[in-house]
């Protein structure tokens, strides 16, 4: 709810400046795939690669932000919302501070990811399609959790009961059933350093 009795107050300290005392840009780096497609595994290999070349990078995903800030969410269409609203806000705060954040969440409603995109500036919200199709996904079932879907257990599972809505033009997309995760983690290297962000 907006309220209506609170002002900004900015820093001195710019988010150009902070970008500049890194040596690189800060963007978000938004994963977004069906569960076990590899969004966890390769924004985790991205994040050491990214660490070892000496860049501020964070990560959040979905399964660990789910224990802590949004574990009052669930996964209807209103709570995925706002988990992903939430997600949004906070990355936009740790662009702010000149980081480069990685997101790895289904995020399944391509409006909801869009409302995120809209809320930074341009060119820092990199699109990560991590496009897996649902049979190898379901095959993979690391957690177990499409054979409870398919059982009923878990109700409104992305792919299953719940829709997933693949993005129409994003700015990457790795293929985690033809690549390794190795080769995915290159492909968004060489994205970064041809666009200059790092
Ligand atoms: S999102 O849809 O709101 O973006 P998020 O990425 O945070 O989802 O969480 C997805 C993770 O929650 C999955 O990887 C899976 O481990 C777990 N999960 C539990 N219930 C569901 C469900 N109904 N649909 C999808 N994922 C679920």
């Amino acid at each position: 709810m907006a309220n209506n009795h609170i002002t900004w107050h900015d820093s001195v300290v710019t988010k150009a400046e902070r970008q500049d005392r890194h040596q690189h840009k800060s963007a978000i780096i938004w994963f977004t795939g069906l569960s076990g497609s590899g969004k966890s595994t390769v924004s985790v290999a991205l994040e050491k690669a990214l660490f070892d070349k000496g860049i501020h990078t964070y990560r959040l995903d979905g399964d660990n932000v789910r224990h802590g800030l949004n574990q009052n969410l669930g996964f209807s269409p209103e709570d995925r919302k706002e988990n992903i609203r939430r997600i949004g806000e906070v990355s936009k705060l740790m662009v702010d501070a000149g980081v480069l954040t990685i997101t790895a969440f289904i995020s399944p409603y391509a409006t909801d990811r869009d409302g995120v995109r809209n809320i930074v500036d341009d060119g820092e919200f990199i699109e990560v399609y991590t496009k897996c199709s649902l049979e190898a996904c379901e095959s993979r079932d690391p957690k177990g959790l499409y054979q409870k879907a398919r059982s009923g257990e878990i109700p409104e599972f992305t792919g299953v009961s719940a829709p997933y809505e693949a993005p129409s033009s994003p700015e990457i997309i790795i293929d985690t059933e033809r690549d390794s995760i190795d080769a995915s983690v290159a492909h968004i290297i060489d994205y970064l350093e041809q666009h200059q962000y790092i």
